[in-house]
């Protein structure tokens, strides 16, 4: 059985102050929820807010993080200095990464081999745009960029792998994939799965629907038999809407 996990992207939001005041209010209001939590704040308020999840049923996310371990990269954020912060998860290939930073399928490929190496989950973005699904690429692109980030990562790594399915076109639009077309994509990349690996493999990852996913819409989408989490941009970012997706089962 896979456990339902549910993400919180702040992006480019909330300073360190309000990224303390807000994750104190979370560490509240989510005491109870029985799905695996995450809340990824900006690298400036990773360190600060680390200090108010510590002990709490909410894991920490870094958004981003450098292809490499350390030296000259002016402006980039090691995985060791992830890690001696306590964060466990980190977003990467972020379709805002992809597309106005020009992350490459092979960047975000050494930087997801990076994170297993160390012991953190990588939460892996994909997505197709809406020019590619309406030109009917939808699945093929998906696979593409599956295969190509996921490329010389072993089975057994894919226990530190979270699959994100982000359509572009859904990312902060309000339109969200109906159920039934992500539960669609879904399948279909958990057979690519077991294409790539193997049947119990596919069976075990985690694959998060993400893009516009709000209160109104999470019942609909975690009913798919193979959605089993979100990657929440908008709606994590008060309170009373992240407890509300968080405890969408309750
Ligand atoms: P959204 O963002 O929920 O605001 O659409 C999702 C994401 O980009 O992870």
């Amino acid at each position: 059985m896979r456990k339902t996990f549910i993400a919180g992207n702040w992006k480019m939001n909330k300073t360190p102050s309000e990224a303390v005041a807000f994750a104190k209010e979370l560490v509240k209001s989510l005491k109870d929820s029985d799905t695996k939590l995450m809340i990824a704040p900006s690298t400036a308020a990773l360190a600060p807010v680390a200090d108010v999840i510590k002990g709490s049923n909410i894991i920490l996310g870094a958004q981003n993080m450098a292809s490499v371990e350390d030296g000259a990269h002016t402006g980039e954020t090691s995985v060791l200095m992830l890690k001696d912060l306590g964060v466990e998860a980190v977003i990467l290939g972020h379709s805002e990464r992809r597309a106005i930073y020009g992350e490459s399928d092979e960047l975000i490929n050494a930087k997801v081999k990076l994170a297993i190496k160390h012991g953190l989950t990588a939460v892996f973005c994909i997505g197709e745009t809406l020019e590619e699904r309406e030109a009917g690429k939808a699945e093929t692109v998906c696979f593409d960029q599956t295969e190509k980030g996921l490329k010389d990562v072993s089975a057994a790594e894919m226990d530190k792998v979270v699959i994100a399915y982000e359509p572009v076109w859904a990312i902060g639009t309000g339109k969200t994939a109906s159920p039934e077309d992500a539960q669609a994509i879904h399948k279909a990349i958990r057979g690519k799965i077991e294409q790539l690996y193997s049947k119990e493999v596919a069976e075990k990852v985690i694959i998060q629907y993400g893009g516009s996913v709000k209160p109104s819409n999470v019942k609909d989408l975690m009913a798919q038999a193979d959605i089993d989490g979100g990657l929440i941009g908008g709606a994590s970012l008060e309170v009373e809407s992240f407890t509300a997706l968080a405890n969408y089962n309750k």
